[in-house]
């Protein structure tokens, strides 16, 4: 048995349409577990800290404009194999194409405005929660 933490982040249109308690709601019922969690309007340069990678690329402005349009819950789970389940619980980045049933299917309107973001690897994992907390900050079980 693999247990995990994974970073997530209820996005901007989600926290606005009120639906940060449906989506603990999923992860919880789905053997994840908060071990960390802030609301937090996130400033250009923490966004664009948090999205480095993804800089160049022709959404990077759009993206980070929406990411600082509003709080975002940003939370650390815990659970087995919790990268990958967490990225089923989300379904594809464009809601068109996510499977019935998943976060972003349900609750999500575009590619952009896609209601929550998932770490894509262990790796990622690290360097994205150690972005938001210290270890002092997340409890585990
Ligand atoms: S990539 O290029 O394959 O790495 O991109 P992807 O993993 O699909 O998406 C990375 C994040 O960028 C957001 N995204 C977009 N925002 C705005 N417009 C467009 N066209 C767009 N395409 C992707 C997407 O929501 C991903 O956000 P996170 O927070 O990582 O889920």
């Amino acid at each position: 048995m693999t247990i995990e933490r994974t970073l997530s982040i209820v996005k901007p249109d989600a926290v606005a349409r009120n639906l940060v308690g449906k989506i603990y709601d999923r992860f919880e019922t789905n053997g994840l577990r908060v071990v960390a969690a802030r609301m937090k309007h996130l400033s250009r340069a923490e966004a664009e800290g948090f999205y480095a990678v993804h800089r160049g690329k022709p959404f990077f402005d759009s993206l980070v404009e929406f990411m600082t349009s509003g709080p975002v819950m940003i939370q650390v789970l815990e659970g087995e194999n919790a990268i990958l389940k967490n990225r089923e619980l989300m379904g594809a980045t464009d809601p068109q194409k996510a499977a019935a049933g998943t976060l972003r299917a349900d609750f999500a309107s575009s590619i952009e405005a896609n209601a929550v973001h998932g770490s894509d690897s262990p790796e990622n994992a690290a360097i994205e929660i150690a972005w938001f907390f210290p270890q002092s900050e997340v409890y585990s079980r």
